[in-house]
């Protein structure tokens, strides 16, 4: 028997109904920030991830899913949405448009990672990225838009740490006096930070070795190299975010693993099924476009990974199964049901019918097996008389109600139907 590729997943039909809720508070979101989609391809040029994403980084070094095609060319599947956002709007000339551009997009993206729960090889991100403004307030705007899914969804067991790793100018005494640190400590560190602290210093601090992390502690702090410039963007955005009432941590070891940040820096960390773990992450990327391509605009965004927020939406919240079910009774046959159907379909209702060709008694349990909320039943007296049984199975009252306001009572919530109930006819 076949079985799915290790680190992939099945989302089964019973559990969608959390996904297209949380997709769908992601929608409102974007649309009351005024961010338009873009959809980017699934795979990219690899050399545009080692670029942007950074060669010393886990995700190129380890992580990527690398291939050719069979015209030679090597291609990555994407490991993240930015690289390609960035490379669309170039080449597609947005920039020359009124900026800021707000874009945002949602889909897979692919990392040769170890498997664990939160933890996939193919796992789903929803992501902004402004792109065009140097100021602040864009930092505290996407960080504004993250926490307004959150606050949909009703969640708030989490924690925003957020740091500032400058610019690529006070970096450079920073990596300097890293190096030299990692030089005096070259028989402690692991092979990976040696080559990191030669190529790029700054990824040490995203080691995942306890021993280097250790080590690391003791390292200088990148905090005493800032510029005053940087100094005074990272001011500016905690002070907003204070004013809009977002609560967060500065965390002073937090770089990201990705290598194209600059000044604000941030993730957001909860407890996914027992273990601390970054639900979303972004920040500010000040130069990535002119690397990419040749042009200066200021950029900021987040990758919010939709498999970790599974974890965090309570069931509770999704909305009830308002499945109508047509059982036909006696003789009525299907040329009577299923033109009933398209009524309520067309109402927008979601309907079943007895396409199983079952008996009476087996429909009553097949729409109870299935969650229906309603039961309508047809039979020879419903259609003389023009009037249907109805019987509601979360209450289990039932009551006779008049065709024509058939589609009417089946919208009204089961608080609401409490009332009209009393009166038997509806
Ligand atoms: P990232 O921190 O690498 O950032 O990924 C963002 C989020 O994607 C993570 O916080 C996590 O929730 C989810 N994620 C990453 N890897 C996995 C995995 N193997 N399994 C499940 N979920 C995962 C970025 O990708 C940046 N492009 C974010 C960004 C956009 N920065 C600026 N703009």
């Amino acid at each position: 028997m076949y079985q799915k590729p290790k680190g992939t997943r099945d989302i089964l039909p019973k559990d969608i109904a959390k996904w297209q809720f949380i997709e769908k508070i992601i929608r409102d979101t974007v649309r009351e920030f005024n961010i338009k989609e873009i959809r980017t391809p699934i795979f990219e040029d690899s050399s545009l991830f080692l670029r942007s994403v950074g060669e010393t980084s886990d995700i190129v070094t380890k992580e990527m899913y690398i291939f050719d095609d069979r015209g030679g060319r090597q291609l990555a599947l994407r490991p993240e949405g930015t690289a390609g956002v960035v490379r669309a709007c170039v080449e597609n000339g947005l920039f020359s448009n009124a900026l800021p551009l707000k874009v945002w997009y949602m889909g897979n993206n692919f990392r040769y990672e170890n498997p664990q729960a939160g933890r996939y090889r193919e796992f789903t991100q929803f992501g902004i990225e402004y792109f065009g403004t140097s100021d602040p307030s864009a930092d505290c705007e996407t960080i504004l838009v993250f926490k307004s899914v959150l606050d949909k969804l009703r969640i708030t067991n989490y924690s925003l740490q957020i740091n500032n790793i400058g610019c690529p100018e006070c970096r450079k005494e920073y990596n300097q006096a890293l190096r030299l640190f990692a030089n005096q400590h070259e028989n402690e560190l692991c092979e990976d930070c040696k080559r990191r602290s030669k190529v790029n210093p700054l990824r040490m601090l995203d080691c995942k070795k306890a021993s280097c992390q250790e080590i690391l502690k003791r390292a200088p702090r990148l905090e005493d190299y800032l510029c005053d410039s940087c100094k005074s963007h990272f001011n500016r955005v905690i002070s907003l975010l204070k004013s809009n009432g977002i609560n967060f941590d500065i965390n002073t070891q937090l770089v990201r693993g990705l290598d194209y940040y600059t000044k604000t820096v941030f993730e957001f960390v909860a407890d996914i099924d027992g273990k601390s773990m970054a639900f979303g992450g972004g920040g500010r990327y000040d130069n990535l476009v002119g690397e990419i391509g040749n042009a200066n605009i200021p950029a900021c965004g987040f990758g919010m990974g939709l498999d970790r927020l599974v974890y965090l939406v309570d069931d509770a919240l999704l909305a009830k199964n308002d499945l109508i079910y047509i059982a036909n009774l006696g003789a009525v046959g299907m040329d009577k049901v299923l033109p009933l159907a398209q009524v309520l379909r067309s109402a927008g209702l979601s309907v079943e019918t007895n396409i199983s060709g079952r008996t009476f008694k087996s429909q009553m349990k097949y729409a109870d097996k299935i969650g229906a909320r309603f039961i309508v039943i047809i039979g020879d007296d419903e259609i003389s008389n023009g009037v249907f049984t109805v019987r509601n199975l979360n209450t289990g009252q039932e009551c006779t109600v008049d065709g024509l306001n058939l589609v009417k009572y089946l919208k009204l919530t089961d608080e609401e139907l409490k009332n009209i109930i009393k009166y038997a006819d509806f």
